[in-house]
């Protein structure tokens, strides 16, 4: 394997060191790809700003949020006691809960509130079709992952499929594998190329069905359901849009340049209007040796030293410095769409949405019917993106209806955003911006790029139009309810730090910025296809006492909250933030937290639930009125061995006793579902 450990320890991006590594080639220990040095409006000079928040608020009550059992090691759910979640009495159906506390980053344990119960519904491993083989990691088989739920399971929907609600497709992504804990040491090259062909298959997506005998029960997956599939880094993908074909993507092995196989990195998504799944091609860069010299290598973080992954040694086509292979990396960084009610269609990568390190991309539909999909890409100082579809949304179920809206995404206009805005004391900046046309209706809008550069080699676009380098836009997402659009960004420590790197300005308004932050965007006149909006900050993270947090004007308590990244809404248009880096920025587990967004209790976080140690807390899929809230847990125990796991997640023994000897345990990423207690 290459050096796995560049940043060893806790890194400055706050996760662990081997989170760094597998899932994003240790972007934090590599120099920021955006080479644009100029900020594209007025940065404000670093300084303490000490928010009112803070002030008011005060240690004091900060120390007792976290006071909770689980600083005393228990695994048991913990609550903190009083504050009924806002608005619960007067609504039918959905649930209140008592918030948990934050739990400690050493803790191996989901941790619920009292009155709920977590139940593992399919785990790494498990057998997706009557024919699979059962999961034994000590035999790692390609033929067999490829027909078992996949590795680190990250976007995640639960779409309920029938009027009684007892049937449903759960789908996922498996975004990376981490070869030290899956899979026992080998000695010989070939058993070593055995493993690279098992995490290959390990990788991609998987579509399940899932049944329940009635509705607030535990969903339980179904082995052999005609709609289960496996999508893998090998499946055959169709590359469509404008740039499909053209000689950016061409390989030897595909001369048209529109056959692409599998994909990977897939790092969260969006379930559209019209019932497919988008998911994002994220750090696809870390999976290629290429030749640094090449239009966009550098921009895109692609290096000529062995990969992360090491895929070059069985797969030809991972090596880009190869003859015929210089744009396989051009192939990857794409939004895919899948359609989950046809094992046998063939996914799409859309061209027409530009390539970067995709997080995600969420769609909404407007009065007038135009279709925005809106997108960040998540790299220190990378941009906002939105694409609007050419056609609108059709609506219905008919056979024209349902080809109609599977093209909507082959052909539209692409935009990057910049923004401008005033920086306050206490952090409720807010401001306008302006969607900058990087293609429209059909034709390039940069300067000395054609169509295919501008979709292929997006990131160079953007930086000559000037849009606003962001901190690590994840998952940027509309309320469907208000169309109002919230961006999450994680991080960036580098903001401000670095020499020749912007510094804090109004929509990213701190300096080595290790909590994160979420912006609230409105569309000008709530229009999917305006070229202007208005901002305000939502939230910025940290713990409730600490200087410079504002939790949208709340001067209550709040839980503490760092590394936003997945969200979600429930029915009642709450906000759900999961996290991903808590234990390396304030010692806590990851995640998953709900916060009002309007009414008497906007910006009043608090924590629903706790992954265990060294996980991450993503999907998240929120079906409140049924009392249920589904995660996917990433990345449990991901700094153990093969020999010495460190986490046992999810099938403890029971709590703290450890495996007996000679029998292997160790974690399993797993979907959760947490669900009321009848
Ligand atoms: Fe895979 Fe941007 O998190
Ligand atoms: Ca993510
Ligand atoms: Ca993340």
């Amino acid at each position: 394997m290459p050096d796995l450990l560049p940043m060893l320890g806790r890194t400055h991006g706050n996760r662990s060191a081997v989170t760094c590594a597998l899932k994003c080639d240790s972007a934090c220990a590599r120099p920021v790809p955006n080479l644009s040095t100029e900020p594209t409006f007025a940065a404000v000079a670093s300084q303490a700003l000490v928010s009112r928040r803070a002030v008011l608020v005060g240690g004091a009550v900060a120390a007792a949020a976290v006071a909770g059992p689980q600083l005393l090691g228990l695994p048991e759910a913990a609550a903190v006691e009083g504050r009924p979640a806002p608005g619960e009495r007067a609504v039918r159906g959905g649930f209140s809960f008592t918030p948990i506390a934050a739990v400690s980053d050493d803790v191996d344990a989901m941790t619920v509130p009292r009155g709920f119960s977590w139940h593992p519904i399919i785990r790494w491993g498990d057998p997706l079709f009557h024919d699979s083989p059962r999961f034994d990691p000590t035999q790692p088989d390609a033929d067999a992952a490829e027909r078992q739920f996949g590795y680190n399971n990250d976007y995640t929907d639960v779409i309920v499929t029938d009027r009684r609600g007892r049937k449903a497709l759960l789908c996922c992504n498996h975004e990376y594998t981490n070869r030290q804990i899956m899979f026992p040491p080998t000695t010989t090259p070939e058993a070593e190329a055995d493993v690279l062909r098992a995490l290959m298959a390990a990788h991609g997506f998987s579509v399940v069905e899932l049944e329940r005998r009635g509705t607030r029960r535990p969903w339980r997956y179904v082995q052999g359901a005609r709609l289960n599939r496996r999508i893998t880094a090998t499946t055959p993908f169709l590359l469509d849009g404008p740039a499909a074909g053209s000689a950016l993507v061409q390989t030897a092995a595909d001369p048209t340049g529109t056959r692409v196989h599998g994909t990977l990195g897939n790092c969260s998504g969006g379930t559209t209007p019209w019932g497919t799944v988008l998911s994002g091609e994220e750090n696809f860069n870390g999976y290629f040796v290429a030749d640094p010299a090449a239009p966009g290598s550098a921009r895109y973080g692609l290096t000529d030293k062995p990969s992360s992954y090491g895929w070059e040694q069985v797969d030809d086509r991972f090596d880009a410095t190869k003859a015929g292979y210089a744009n396989e990396p051009h192939r990857f960084g794409w939004i895919v769409e899948i359609d989950p009610t046809d094992p046998r269609s063939t996914p799409r990568k859309h061209t027409a949405m530009g390539r970067f390190k995709h997080e995600g991309a969420n769609v909404r539909v407007d009065d007038e019917g135009t279709v925005v999909a809106y997108m960040g890409d998540d790299e220190r100082f990378d941009y906002l993106y939105k694409f609007v579809a050419s056609k609108k949304f059709r609506s219905g179920k008919s056979a024209a209806a349902r080809r109609h809206n599977l093209g909507l995404l082959s052909e539209g206009d692409l935009y990057v955003a910049r923004f401008t805005g005033e920086q306050r004391p206490d952090n409720a900046n807010l401001g306008t911006g302006r969607w900058l046309p990087l293609v429209r209706d059909g034709r390039s809008q940069v300067e000395g790029m054609s169509v295919e550069e501008v979709l292929v080699l997006t990131r160079l676009a953007a930086d000559k139009v000037g849009a606003t380098p962001m901190d690590r836009c994840e998952d940027v997402e509309p309320s469907l309810k208000t169309g109002k659009v919230y961006v999450v960004c994680t991080n960036n420590t580098d903001r401000g730090v670095k020499a020749g790197k912007p510094g804090p300005d109004a929509a990213n308004p701190r300096a080595a910025n290790k909590n994160g932050h979420i912006i609230e965007l409105t569309e000008a006149g709530g229009r999917g296809d305006a070229e202007t909006f208005e901002w305000d900050l939502f939230m910025v993270c940290g713990d409730e006492g600490q200087a410079g947090t504002y939790f949208a004007g709340w001067e209550g308590p709040v839980a503490p909250i760092s590394c936003p990244d997945n969200i979600a809404f429930d029915s009642r248009d709450n906000l759900w933030i999961s996290t991903d880096g808590q234990p390396g920025s304030i010692a806590k587990n990851d995640g998953l937290f709900r916060v009002p967004l309007a009414g008497r209790e906007r910006g009043h976080l608090v924590q629903f639930l706790a992954v265990p140690v060294e996980a991450e807390t993503c999907g998240p899929v929120i079906h409140d009125q049924d009392g249920s809230v589904f995660v996917a847990v990433q990345h449990p125990g991901e700094d153990g061995t093969w020999a010495e796991q460190n986490s046992f997640f999810p099938d403890y023994v029971s709590a703290g006793e450890r495996p007996r000897r000679g029998e292997w345990r160790g974690p399993r990423p797993s979907v959760v579902q947490v669900v009321a207690d009848r």
